[in-house]
């Protein structure tokens, strides 16, 4: 299935629907650009207008409020009363989480959604592949990192800005035994972020390589069958053993990532964009005294 892009294009491209006809570029990519009409181009004075409604005007966020005096003096805490909170409404999978990094010296940035599967004293934990993934590649270079959680059913958002560390192999070991079978023969598998090549075999490649992983621990099937589609988010509660069947260690190169938080960022939609937004920033630099959390600043920004 393809998306249409084109109402977005059209966002991005904005500014080149004021240009008289005569002076767009003559890019073939202009091809795909959804302009607005001639007979209703603005003139250089006029606000340029969308042919194409690309959302829903305006919306309006009034569900809930946040003032100083409710919160935690510690952002995890108050993530956590949050995140219970999502829970209860219930938000469609809370734990859902843009995850940024950024290469170092090149300073190129990229983005992903990740799971959050542990929130302990020390900070946001993630699980993923540390060998291929570009999200390795980032943090060889760059520890510093950044989450952005968006509920939108109670409005609202969360930021987190930290440094990576990675978590000790009997840590991730302990979450790794949890997963279905299935994740634990795909994490074995997959070479994260690697090109399939079409001429090679495609997704043919991906499903030799769960073979040969199956193979080599004994069982089979369920990681073929997240192979063809079933994978991301199912992967709570162990698999049933099976006779042949091998106890399936974590790969080294697998395993946990803890963002270690020096700024966390409530925000709350109200009306009108006059949103509640809270701050936690350090104010002992690191983490305290013997790993412990430390202690926060708390400041409300505008919106
Ligand atoms: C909802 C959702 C949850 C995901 N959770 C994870 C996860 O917990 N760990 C992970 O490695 N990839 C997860 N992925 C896949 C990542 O978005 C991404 O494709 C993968 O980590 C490779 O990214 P990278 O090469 O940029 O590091 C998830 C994707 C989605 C859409």
């Amino acid at each position: 299935m393809r998306l249409d892009l084109r109402p977005v294009l059209s966002l991005l491209h904005a500014p080149t629907m004021s240009r008289p006809a005569s002076t767009t570029p003559k890019d073939p990519a202009s091809k795909l650009i959804c302009k607005t009409p001639l007979s209703h181009q603005p003139l250089p004075h006029q606000k340029p207008q969308l042919t194409t409604p690309v959302a829903p005007p305006d919306p309006q966020y009034h569900l809930s409020t946040l003032s100083l005096p409710s919160l935690s003096p510690s952002p995890l805490t108050q993530f956590h009363t949050w995140y219970q909170s999502a829970l209860s409404h219930p938000v469609h999978q809370p734990e859902t989480v843009c995850l940024s990094t950024a290469h170092l010296p090149s300073g190129s940035v990229s983005s992903r959604y990740v799971y959050l599967k542990e929130l302990d004293a020390r900070g946001f934990v993630i699980y993923s592949n540390w060998g291929t993934s570009r999200k390795a590649y980032d943090i060889a270079s760059n520890v510093q990192a950044s989450l952005a959680f968006w509920w939108r059913e109670v409005e609202r958002q969360v930021r987190v800005e930290g440094r990576c560390e990675r978590l000790g192999r009997e840590e991730s070991e302990v979450y790794f035994l949890t997963r279905q079978r299935g994740s634990q023969v795909g994490a074995w598998a997959s070479r994260q972020s690697v090109v399939l090549r079409e001429e090679e075999g495609g997704r043919g490649v991906l499903e030799g390589w769960v073979r040969e992983v199956e193979e080599r621990f004994g069982g089979g099937g369920e990681a073929e069958a997240e192979a063809e589609g079933k994978g991301e988010g199912k992967e709570e509660g162990k698999g049933e053993g099976k006779g042949t069947e091998k106890e399936i260690p974590c790969p080294e190169f697998w395993g946990g990532l803890r963002i270690v938080p020096s700024m966390v960022e409530f925000w709350q939609g109200r009306d009108s964009r006059l949103h509640d937004r809270f701050r936690y920033t350090r104010v002992d630099g690191e983490e305290g005294v013997e790993g412990g959390e430390g202690k926060w600043k708390i400041e409300r920004l505008s919106p």
